[in-house]
C-alpha cells in the first residue's frame, strides 16, 4: 500500500496542492513556477494525478496562491533578520525548500505543523535539520499555539496555505485571537492566509477538486466576508495586502466569478491575505469587547 492511500478526510486534500505543484512546469510552463522537491515527493508517494489535478482551473489557482505565498515570505525575510516561520497544516508542502532556495544565504529558522497522521506521513519524506522543525499542531485544540516554541525575540510569521476554510467558525476565530496573544512580544508578527467567502463556503461541494476527495463529507466550514473583519477578533491585527490572484490567474470563468462577487457584493469571492499585527499603542487595547 502506498504512503498517502491511508489518507482521508481533510488530511486527503493536501494532495491536491502537492499534485498542482508537481504538475506547474509541465502544464502551465507560462507561469513561471517550477518545484522540483514537490515533482520529486509526488512521484515518490505515487500521486494520482487524473483524480488531483483533473481540474485546470484549480491547478493554476494553486501555482498563483503559491507563488504569494513564497513572495510574501520571502519580502518579509527581506525586512527581519533570522526570523522564524511557523506552517500550519503544512501537508506535504515544500514551502521551506522553495523558501531556502530563493533566499540567497539568508538564515530562517521554520516550523512545519499538521495533524498527527499527516506528521507521520511528513516525517518520512521531509527530515528535520537544524532550521527546519515538525510538530503536531490540531487547531482545533485550546490554546494551540502555546505548544509553539518560538523565541521571543525573533520576528515571527505564520503562514496557512488551503488550511482556514476547513476550521470550524469557533476554531479558525481562535487561530487569529490565539496567535495574536501567545505571539505578543515577537518583533515582528505576519500572518499570511488564503480565505473562502462565505458564498464560496455555500458551494465548496461543487469545487471541482473537492469532489475527488473519497470522503464526501470533507467541504470548508469557514468563510471569512472580509479580512479586515478579522480586526473584530482582536484589534491588533491590520491587512497589509490581499490578492485575488489565485481567481483572476486561474482562468476566464474564475476571474469572471470574482469580478461578478466583486460587483455585486463589494467583497472577493476567495483570496490570499496578508496581516500584520499593528504597533504597541494599539496592542494595548487587546481584543475588542464582545470578541468571539
Ligand atoms: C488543502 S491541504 C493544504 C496543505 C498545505 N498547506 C499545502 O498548501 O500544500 C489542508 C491541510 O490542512 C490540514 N488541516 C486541516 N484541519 C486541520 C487542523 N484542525 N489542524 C491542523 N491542520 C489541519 C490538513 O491535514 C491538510 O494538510
Amino acid at each position: 500500500m502506498s504512503r498517502i492511500e491511508g489518507l482521508r478526510g481533510v488530511p486527503e486534500t493536501l494532495l491536491i496542492p502537492l499534485a498542482a505543484r508537481a504538475l506547474a512546469h509541465r502544464r502551465h510552463p507560462r507561469m513561471r513556477f517550477r518545484d522540483r522537491e514537490a515533482e520529486r515527493i509526488a512521484e515518490e508517494v505515487q500521486v494520482d494525478f487524473d483524480r488531483y489535478a483533473a481540474d485546470g482551473r484549480s491547478v493554476r489557482g494553486v501555482i498563483a496562491r503559491s507563488r504569494w505565498f513564497d513572495r510574501v515570505c520571502l519580502e518579509f525575510l527581506a525586512r527581519h533578520p533570522e526570523p522564524t516561520f511557523v506552517s500550519l497544516g503544512s501537508g506535504l508542502n515544500t514551502m521551506y525548500e522553495r523558501l531556502r532556495s530563493a533566499a540567497e544565504g539568508r538564515r530562517f529558522r521554520w516550523i512545519d505543523s499538521d495533524l498527527p497522521e499527516v506528521v507521520s506521513l511528513r516525517r518520512t519524506i521531509f527530515p528535520d535539520d537544524s532550521l527546519r522543525t515538525t510538530i503536531e499542531l490540531d487547531l482545533a485544540d485550546p490554546n494551540v499555539f502555546d505548544r509553539v516554541d518560538v523565541a521571543e525575540s525573533r520576528a515571527l510569521m505564520l503562514v496557512a496555505e488551503g488550511l482556514v476554510m476547513y476550521l470550524s467558525p469557533e476554531a479558525a476565530v481562535a487561530v487569529f485571537r490565539d496567535a495574536a496573544r501567545c505571539f505578543a512580544a515577537a518583533r515582528a508578527l505576519c500572518f499570511a492566509f488564503d480565505y473562502a467567502s462565505p458564498s464560496m463556503v455555500a458551494r465548496s461541494r461543487q469545487h471541482a477538486a473537492l469532489r475527488k476527495i473519497k470522503d464526501d463529507s470533507v467541504a470548508f466550514q469557514w468563510g471569512l466576508p472580509r479580512a479586515k473583519d478579522l480586526a473584530a477578533i482582536d484589534l491588533r491585527w491590520t491587512v497589509l495586502e490581499e490578492s485575488s490572484a489565485p481567481m483572476t490567474c486561474a482562468g476566464p470563468l474564475p476571474a469572471a466569478i470574482e469580478a461578478v462577487h466583486r460587483i455585486l457584493t463589494g467583497r472577493r469571492f476567495y483570496a490570499c491575505a496578508l496581516l500584520e499585527r499593528v504597533a504597541a499603542s494599539r496592542d494595548s487595547q487587546g481584543e475588542t469587547p464582545g470578541s468571539p
